[in-house]
């Protein structure tokens, strides 16, 4: 196997200490008031790359053997490591690429991109860049598109072995209305994917997600092939997009006239169901809603990305009524979406939900960037909190980052303002330090 070995995480105990913040709970549906989690002073545990206990200073302090190395953050605010539910790592070199919607923006921007992947070096060499932008912005777990190229899956688990990250990907499957150097075989996806599943499901921190396009790009059969794959291995993810437009949910009524709705065709193939992350969901009807919430399956909410492709507005708070609440999360979509970082997803998310009605709360915020992705990927047993037993992966944010956070964080009353300033002000540099599997990962 040519993969580099995984590095080992530090076994001894090491502990770091500043002002914690998590979310206890769902503050879209459970009280509000209690949601947020703090220590004013607090001290996170933790060896072996897991967290070993989380608490106040004080009462933690005595546990800690004398030689026990602490990095302080004093003046900082540690959260959750962030989880991207959607990004594609082909497209970072397209970024802001404007001037079109989403169909002509993927014929004419995104598929001469991804055709450049055709080339291993070029993938691996995109793979590491994007790792390393993803530990810079704070994020250290994403749900990720790769290429239909196999050996671009390759490269990224390659890229996020090499960095101990908690990574969740697979290759692209598109088998027709796509350019021809960029189209696999339904036979050819499956057994791709079949491939990879065996190289890389499983090992370290790394999961398989069965990664059909969309509807439009993949033929009935290649769909059943990716139906089978879920059916095989049910553990697995499903990553593919949803109802991003109009012109592309009407294209979807014309390809397949006898399914009742564009959700229909994914769910009559098998792959709507728990671990199941849908990328936009905007132009979903109420049977949709009630669908993906029964079947446990998710939708991740790309702001950046339906502002820049002018794509519609997410209903937000339709999605996550009380009866029915579909699990959310927090995408970039790069290179669709503006940005790869969170707090800036989360600063936009706010003022799409203002346009649908919905007053974003920070703790609302903060959970669509950590515990609601974790959920989404039935990951929340290892990620997107600060609790024992967890992953240690976390990021330390700096409320002085630039002058203006500086004053405008001076002037926070609370914890929420505190956040709300760092998600409409924030970006990398606002991330002063990112820990994957309790290491301090050098800034790049
Ligand atoms: N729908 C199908 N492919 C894509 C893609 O690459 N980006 C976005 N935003 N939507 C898509
Ligand atoms: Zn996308």
């Amino acid at each position: 196997m040519s993969q580099q070995a995984m590095p080992a995480p530090e076994h001894r105990l090491s502990a770091v200490r500043g002002r914690l913040l998590w979310l206890r709970h769902d503050p879209f549906l459970d009280d509000p008031g209690t949601a947020l989690a703090e220590e004013e002073d607090g001290l996170i545990l933790m060896a072996g790359g897991k967290i070993q206990d989380v608490g106040s200073h004080a009462a933690l302090v005595s546990r800690l053997p004398p030689g026990t190395p602490v990095d302080h953050h004093s003046g900082k605010l540690i959260v959750p490591g962030f989880i991207d539910l959607h990004v594609h790592y082909s497209q970072v070199g397209i970024i802001g690429a404007a001037g079109h919607r989403l169909l002509d923006w993927l014929g004419q921007t995104t598929f001469p991109a991804e055709m450049a992947f055709v080339d291993p070096a070029h993938a691996r060499a995109v793979a590491a860049f994007f790792c390393d932008q993803l530990i810079r912005h704070g994020t250290t777990t994403a749900l990720v598109f790769t290429t239909v190229h196999p050996h671009a899956t390759d490269a990224l688990f390659e890229a996020a072995m090499a960095r101990s990250m908690r990574m969740v990907a697979g290759k692209v499957m598109m088998d027709r209305n796509a350019p021809a150097s960029l189209l696999d075989t339904a036979r050819m996806a499956h057994d791709d994917s079949l491939a990879l599943i065996d190289r890389w499901d499983g090992m370290g921190r790394l999961h398989y997600a069965i990664t059909p396009r969309f509807a439009p790009t993949s033929t009935p059969e290649q769909l059943e092939a990716a139906g089978a794959l879920r059916k095989r291995f049910p553990h697995l993810h499903v990553h593919t997009h949803l109802a991003e437009t109009l012109d592309e949910t009407a294209w979807v009524r014309s390809l397949f006239p006898d399914r009742a709705c564009y959700l229909d065709v994914y769910d009559h193939y098998g792959l709507v169901g728990p671990r199941s992350v849908f990328a936009h969901g905007i132009h979903l009807d109420e049977g949709e809603f009630r669908r993906l919430f029964e079947s446990g399956a998710a939708v991740a909410h790309c702001p950046t990305s339906n502002l820049f492709l002018g794509s519609g507005i997410f209903r937000l708070a339709a999605a996550r009524a009380r009866n029915r609440p579909v699990q959310v999360g927090l995408g970039t979509d790069v290179g669709a979406g503006t940005s790869l970082s969170m707090l800036a997803t989360a600063g936009e998310a706010y003022k799409v939900a203002q346009l649908a009605g919905h007053l974003l709360s920070p703790a609302e915020a903060l959970y669509l960037a950590t515990l609601g992705p974790a959920r989404a990927l039935g990951l929340d047993d290892r990620i997107g909190r600060l609790a024992p037993g967890h992953d240690a992966d976390f990021v330390v944010l700096n409320p002085a980052a630039t002058p203006l956070l500086a004053m405008r964080c001076q002037q926070a009353g609370s914890s929420a303002d505190l956040l709300s300033a760092l998600f409409t002000l924030g970006d990398d540099r606002a991330i002063a330090a990112t820990y994957v599997a309790g290491s301090r990962m050098a800034p790049s």
